[in-house]
């Protein structure tokens, strides 16, 4: 798919502030810091369409970008930032909660996991609740040019059997590296299908 056109459309603060759902939406979430931004620009090939930043917490809103005005990507804040109070961190996890279980265009959700680290309980509770809310997700592993092949294949080996101890079937799986363009014809193949299968009026 060639990304022609990308606009950023607006932040909102909440669902219902959210632009006309009349066309299909795909929406990144994931831990603070763990690239949905630069995800965003990688995909599109557009470094400043997503605001990014070394530290935790840039982005704080609901952000949709229209492409080849056809259909949104949506950068989301993260959640599990440490250096916030338990009130802003609730009220972030309502509005990302609440978007994701309201918003009736919303396709699909791209978890994004930093495949650094050992599995972590606050991404495989997030999964585990896009699953009980029968929101469809696929993952997309970052960061990939900071691990060598065998790390990646052998954490992601790790990542697989933990999901199989309560999923039947596991969800379709990305490696991606920002900085190095990894996985982009891959998430953006996937998208087209996507769109494609949709019967959008
Ligand atoms: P919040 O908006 O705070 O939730 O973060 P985010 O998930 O949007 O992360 P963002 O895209 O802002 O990136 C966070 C940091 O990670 C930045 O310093 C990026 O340059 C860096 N980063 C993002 N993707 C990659 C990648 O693929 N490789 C490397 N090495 N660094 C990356
Ligand atoms: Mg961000």
């Amino acid at each position: 798919m060639e990304i022609k056109k990308a606009e950023f459309v607006k932040s909102s603060t909440k669902e219902s502030d959210c632009p006309d759902a009349s066309i299909p939406e795909y929406a990144f979430v994931g831990r603070s810091n763990v690239g949905k931004s630069s995800l965003i620009n990688m995909l599109t090939s557009r470094k400043k369409l997503a605001k990014t930043s070394a530290r935790p917490g840039k982005t704080q809103l609901i952000n949709h970008f229209i492409i080849n005005d056809s259909w949104y990507l949506v950068d989301l804040p993260g959640y599990g930032w440490a250096r916030v109070s338990k009130k802003s961190k609730e009220d972030w996890k309502q509005m990302i909660n609440d978007y994701l279980k309201r918003r009736k265009n919303l396709i699909n959700v791209f978890v994004l996991i930093d495949l650094r680290h050992e599995p972590q309980k606050i991404d495989l509770e997030f999964i585990h609740w896009l699953g009980e809310e029968e929101i469809p997700f696929c993952i997309v592993f970052t960061k990939a040019d900071k691990l060598g092949k065998t790390q990646i294949q052998s954490n992601q080996t790790i990542y697989k059997k933990t999901l199989a101890g309560s999923w039947e079937e596991l969800p379709r799986m990305f490696i991606s590296s920002s900085e190095q363009k990894v996985g982009r014809e891959e998430i953006l193949e996937y998208l087209t299908d996507l769109n494609k299968q949709v019967n959008w009026e």
